[in-house]
């Protein structure tokens, strides 16, 4: 019984990876089905991982890479553990501490490889690996949901109250935009995720947002945006993009309404009208991926009949703090 670190050639070469991948509980979960195919090809990208070698069987494996994106707008090198797959189901003694004593293997080479930080999304049903990355240091950052709607089934879209219309985004909303953007969501009253929450991101999380509604606009990061414009006032948005093919779902990826005008049933008006532009170019179901603490949104997304699909938690893990976790453990001996 072993760690054993493996470059990403020696992962998607060994049958053990595949056998791995095709028992893990939750790979459906993790990743959509085919889980292990799809895994394989991750891991092939992957920049470094390990694996806990039992007698003739892997038990638990795990992968890194850098986020480019990301490292650059938060001027840290950041990096994601994209797949931590493992054969038990539940949190048990011996599961829990291979899988500890794995995650913190992975993440000593992550920091020697000059990474400063590592997430991790694991479905909200993994206690077992939730726990171990626990003890390996990583903390929770968020919860999150994701709901679906069938398009076929949507009520007839209400109209706009008087003063205020519903119209794609022109280049004259563009500041309007971003500032509200960056604003929402780094809000921790009002949203308050994992780009939020974590202080070491915190001052980041504005450009963060302002760069991804940016590249929302007439970019790749949506298929259109609505504005809930009065007159040449931006009072909220709603950005949409289809599925890359026939049988993936569309996404409602961001929406906002400004503060003041929050809690006055806009945002029901701005989904019915994403999900009509949705429906119109062709998607046949819609999906969001919200926090679990967003009632406003699981409200809206109920009552139009939508079911939620999956439940996600999301932990951060720093270089910085497991070098304060080996100071305090040097100064105790
Ligand atoms: C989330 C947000 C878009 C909601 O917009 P809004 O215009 O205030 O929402 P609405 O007034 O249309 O409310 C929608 C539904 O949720 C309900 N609701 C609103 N706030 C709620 C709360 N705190 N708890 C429970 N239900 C709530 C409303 O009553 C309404 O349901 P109803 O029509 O059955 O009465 C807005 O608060 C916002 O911009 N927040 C910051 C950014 C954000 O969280 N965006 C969503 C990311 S997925």
């Amino acid at each position: 019984m072993a760690i054993r670190s493996l470059t990403p050639a020696q992962f998607a070469a060994a049958p053990q990876a595949r056998a791995l991948l095709a028992a893990w509980p939750f790979g459906r979960e993790a990743l959509g089905d085919p889980a292990p195919d799809l895994a394989l090809s991750q891991l092939a990208g992957a920049a470094g991982g390990a694996v806990w070698e039992g007698e003739g069987a892997w038990t638990w494996l795990a992968a890194w890479e850098p986020l480019d994106f990301d490292s650059a707008i938060f001027g840290r090198a950041l990096g994601r553990l994209g797949l931590l797959a493992h054969l038990a189901s539940w949190p048990g003694a011996e599961a829990q501490s291979q899988g500890r004593d794995l995650l913190a293997a992975v993440l000593d080479q992550a920091w020697a490889a000059g990474r400063e930080g590592l997430y991790l999304r694991l479905p909200a049903r993994d206690l077992l690996a939730a726990q171990a990355a626990e003890a390996a240091g990583f903390r929770l950052m968020d919860v999150s949901v994701d709901w679906e709607l069938d398009l076929a089934q949507t009520p007839p879209v209400p109209a706009p109250p008087a003063g205020l219309s519903l119209r794609p985004w022109q280049e004259a909303d563009r500041a309007a935009l971003l500032d509200l953007a960056g604003q929402s969501f780094c809000d921790l009253g009002s949203y308050g995720d994992r780009f939020a929450m974590d202080p070491r991101l915190r001052p980041g999380c504005p450009e963060m947002y302002r760069r991804w509604l940016a590249n929302s606009l007439g970019g790749p990061q949506a298929s259109q945006v609505l504005v809930l414009a009065a007159g040449t006032e931006v009072a909220g948005f709603i950005t949409l993009k289809l599925g890359a093919g026939a049988q993936d779902p569309a996404w409602v990826v961001l929406n906002a309404v400004t503060p003041a005008r929050r809690g006055a049933g806009l945002y029901n008006l701005l989904l019915a009208q994403g999900l009509d532009w949705l429906a119109r170019a062709g998607a046949t179901r819609a999906r969001v991926r919200t926090k679990v603490s967003q009632q406003a949104v699981i409200r809206a997304w109920s009552r139009l009949g939508a079911r939620q699909t999956a439940a996600w938690l999301t932990f951060h893990a720093w270089r910085d703090d497991r070098a304060a976790d080996n100071q305090v453990r040097e100064e105790k001996k």
